[in-house]
């Protein structure tokens, strides 16, 4: 496909760190094949003759990552969230993922999902499929079609789950795993595969020690969950009587970062050493506020990720979470901060809008290389937001809208969506 190129005109604003916006009113922001060229207050003579779209005093936003999500968990998202992580598993989400051993019903399901997806804020995300390998393909199917970048990963679990979504043995799954990346290997532009163990009690060491031979083998990235419920992190130790933490039972295997680029979900109830280890190997953290709010897993200390110079994105995890958008993330983010200042720890600052909006952007779009940002060199991921439904008498500055459209916009705020150069509607 031609990748375009093309001049975005408008109220831009993106981070330009995690402390700062950078803002420009009725600027353009320049895109050459597919790459950004930067932000100007004036078009530079090269650019003038490329076509322009002219947003006119709409704002323009980079894409947001979802860095955690699970697909088969959308049909069900604003149900049973009156349990804990491990009763909710079993009760809820086993049963449902077990549905998608029927093609007919994930075509059906996954079809909501992507479309939701797709006419949302988020442009790329990394995504939980289910142990069903067709399944999982007719995901990146349809993943592929919208022109959304994302990384998906058929789950792997062998052990601790109900008969109807059990893999029969290590070696089975690893078979299954390794057919399933022969598969789609080359077979796609937007969507790559992603090795996915659900999470230590699920996956036999056998089963962890395998899938690492085929992280080495096809150089994939990893994503998992780690330290999310107290139940669940003295399972682990349980299980794992030689790991020094939760974390430390991933590492064992080699499935934690350093060669092996990795995004562990959650990180609410991390200790010290857990966290050491995480900016050792340069693990990625999918922080996932909503989630752990609706399955009472507790407030994920990021003002500490943030000083200790971790990397962080934001998750939606539906269907722990239930809303999609990263719009939502980030006002959840900011609002757990407060709670857990105000009541647990006075000396973590809540975070700021900018932080939050940072996270969503560029903490999580790093993942995939250089996305979330317009500075030059950057995918071209945008967002044009007509955000005049927000009505109000105030005169606002641009930091003012945007933080207005992280807590009160809707899918129906944006008019047009840019991922990697491409206009996908
Ligand atoms: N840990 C293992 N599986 C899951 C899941 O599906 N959702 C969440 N939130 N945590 C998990
Ligand atoms: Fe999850």
């Amino acid at each position: 496909m031609q990748k375009e190129s093309f001049v975005l005109k408008g109220n831009i604003c993106y981070s330009q760190d995690k402390d700062h916006f950078r803002t420009v009113a009725d600027g353009y922001l320049v895109c050459v094949d597919g790459i950004s060229e930067g932000v100007y207050e004036e078009l530079p003579e090269q650019y003038r003759n490329l076509p322009l779209i002219d947003c006119e005093d709409q704002l323009i936003l980079p894409g947001l990552t979802d860095l955690h999500v699970h697909a088969p968990q959308y049909a069900f998202r604003g149900l049973g969230m009156d349990l804990e992580l491990l009763d909710w598993l079993n009760t809820h989400t086993f049963p449902e993922e077990s549905k998608y051993a029927d093609l007919e019903y994930a075509k059906t399901a996954y079809q909501i999902f992507v479309e939701d997806m797709k006419n949302g804020p988020n442009t790329r995300a990394c995504i939980f499929a289910t142990l069903h390998v067709p399944a999982t393909e007719l995901l990146m199917d349809l993943l592929e079609e919208t022109g959304m970048k994302t990384m998906v990963g058929k789950v792997n679990m062998d052990r601790n789950s109900p008969d109807i979504l059990c893999e029969a043995g290590a070696e089975q799954s690893a078979a299954d795993t390794a057919a399933w990346i022969e598969d789609v290997a080359g077979k796609y532009r937007n969507v790559q595969p992603i090795l996915t163990p659900r999470f230590i009690p699920t996956c036999s060491d056998e089963l962890m020690r395998l899938l690492k031979e085929i992280q080495k083998k096809y150089q994939l990235p990893v994503q998992s969950h780690l330290s999310e419920n107290q139940g669940e992190i003295a399972w682990v130790k349980e299980l794992c009587p030689s790991s020094a933490f939760y974390g430390d039972a991933y590492d064992q295997f080699g499935l934690f970062g350093g060669d092996c680029k990795t995004i562990m979900a959650h990180c609410v109830s991390s200790s010290d050493d857990e966290i050491r280890r995480m900016k050792e190997r340069g693990v990625y953290i999918a922080h996932c506020p909503q989630s752990n709010t609706n399955l009472s897993s507790g407030i994920a200390p990021v003002r500490k990720f943030l000083d200790e110079g971790l990397r962080v994105g934001l998750g939606s995890d539906v269907a722990g979470g239930t809303v999609g958008s990263v719009f939502r993330a980030m006002a959840d983010a900011i609002q757990v901060s407060k709670l857990r200042w105000r009541l647990t720890d006075d000396t973590m600052k809540p975070l700021t809008v900018q932080e939050a909006f940072y996270l969503g952007t560029v903490g999580g779009g790093s993942f995939f290389g250089k996305a979330g940002s317009f500075d030059a060199g950057y995918e071209l991921d945008a967002l044009v937001i007509d955000d005049s439904n927000l009505a109000t008498p105030l005169k606002l500055s641009i930091p003012e809208r945007v933080e207005r459209v992280i807590y009160l916009s809707d899918d129906k705020n944006i008019t047009k969506k840019f991922v990697g150069g491409h206009q996908i509607w």
